[in-house]
């Protein structure tokens, strides 16, 4: 349980407040890339603040606050050109450290350019993705690297789903930390609908925890679990997977990878995505994706009820439906919400460093190709049939490349002699194959 005060400031994100300046000092996915190929300027928001972002003819990165330094007006739409944003309005033009470059309407010999800036973030593509740091950084002291977690960088067959979620992002990192609800929200609660609607929920997510566990370490913590029939040799134990602080969660198995994304795009809303690939560990065959597609994964039904006979639509039901921003002053933790406990800490310990003016967990300021986190292969000890029922049962059935997907995996399999169950099922579609993620990337 936490005080009033305390809840209210774990679950800021606003500039000033001490959690809204640890939030600060990373970077995040703030556009599709394929968006911005196909019309070069966006207006984001992130932490509570609208931004302009933009792509430049030679496919530079650049991002300013929305307001135009100048009278307020959008940059959103702005004028991309070649030497920065120019402004719609009087026809300022910025440039990618946020210098005023041009003032066609002042006189030259005023040097009033000079003194106007637009404070300016940095953003760069990786993955698919446009990702943006929107910090304090300068010349001398200059932004962290953005880091290459394996997920984005990996060689492998990829898809990207989203949804924008009403609540505060702290809850659903929470969740990150709660390997018990496994066994509840997608075991038993996912077998109930399965019944109701006429589908057999898997049974690895059913399967009761013996011991979980919990290791601090550089990029946030470790989560372990000994599920029944299992032991400590397992991965699900020996190897487990991090939550990724502040914002993410590295999950995979089977030849899956994912990074479960929760974008603070202000206080109550969040940027839920899903950024997965496809990689099995044998018998793999690379199809090249000219565009990562991306596709929105649905929340609500017609009647406004969660859409809850999917793995992540059950997360989403238990993070909204806990609030807005969840009342902790009023809950009631038990032991096997140590995970919460570490979290929370970990959390107020970032507030604590980055007022003494040093850099937060997970922050890198090195060169680096990789970073690869810890994630157990063996998911559930369910070897490559994890994979199959990843796609049938999670967001992947939503995905534009599902057929596409599945095949890989069963293809991969038949390689090396395993016969995957339900792969009869797997789609006719080659793999590889563009035509549906074109016409329904975006959708
Ligand atoms: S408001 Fe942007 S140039 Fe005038
Ligand atoms: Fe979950």
């Amino acid at each position: 349980m936490l005080t009033a005060e305390q809840n209210d400031e774990l679950t800021q994100v606003d500039a000033g407040t001490p959690m809204g300046e640890v939030l600060r000092r990373y970077w995040y996915p703030v556009a599709f890339a394929r968006e911005l190929a196909e019309f070069p300027v966006k207006r984001v928001e992130l932490l509570g603040e609208f931004f302009a972002v933009w792509r430049s003819p030679s496919g530079r990165y650049g991002i300013v606050p929305e307001a135009c330094p100048h009278r307020k007006a959008s940059l959103a739409y702005g004028v991309v050109e070649s030497d920065g944003l120019r402004c719609p309005y009087h026809g300022w033009v910025f440039d990618e450290d946020g210098v005023c470059v041009e003032q066609p309407a002042e006189r030259d010999d005023t040097r009033f350019g000079a003194r106007v800036s637009a404070q300016a973030g940095v953003a760069e593509e990786m993955g698919g993705l446009v990702w943006a740091y929107v910090g304090p950084h300068s010349a001398e002291d200059p932004a962290p690297r953005l880091p290459r977690f394996d997920t984005y960088v990996m060689e492998g067959f990829r898809d990207i789903g989203w949804a924008d979620l009403p609540c505060n992002y702290v809850q659903i990192m929470e969740n990150a930390v709660d390997p018990h609800h496994v066994e509840w929200l997608h075991g038993r609660y996912f077998q109930f609908i399965g019944r109701h609607e006429g589908f057999t929920s898997p049974a690895s997510f059913a399967k009761k925890h013996q011991k979980v566990g919990f290791t601090p370490f550089e990029w946030g913590i470790i989560k372990r679990r000994v599920l029944e029939g299992a032991s400590e040799e397992n991965d699900d134990w020996k190897v487990g997977h991090p939550l990724v602080f502040p914002y993410n969660m590295r999950v995979g198995g089977g030849g899956v990878h994912q990074m479960q994304i929760r974008v603070p795009i202000n206080r109550t809303t969040t940027r839920f995505m899903l950024y997965t690939v496809h990689r099995p560990e044998e018998g793999y065959e690379h199809v090249e994706q000219p565009v990562v597609p991306d596709y929105e994964i649905p929340v609500l039904d017609a009647k406004g009820r969660h859409v809850v006979n999917y793995v992540e639509g059950q997360d989403i039901m238990a993070w909204v439906t806990q609030g807005a921003i969840t009342d902790r002053t009023t809950e009631h933790l038990g032991r096997s919400d140590i995970g919460v406990a570490m979290l929370r800490k970990l959390f107020r310990e970032q507030m604590d460093r980055v007022a003494r003016g040093e850099d937060p967990l997970g922050t890198i300021r090195e060169d680096h190709e990789r970073i690869d986190l810890p994630c157990e292969k063996d998911k559930f000890h369910a070897g490559a049939q994890f994979a199959l029922d990843f796609c049938d049962m999670g967001s992947t059935r939503f995905s534009p490349m599902l057929d596409a997907i599945k095949k890989i995996h069963v293809s991969a399999a038949e390689r090396v002699g395993i016969e995957l169950v339900g792969s009869e099922k797997a789609g006719s579609e080659q793999a590889g194959s563009e035509k549906a993620g074109s016409e329904k990337a975006g959708s």
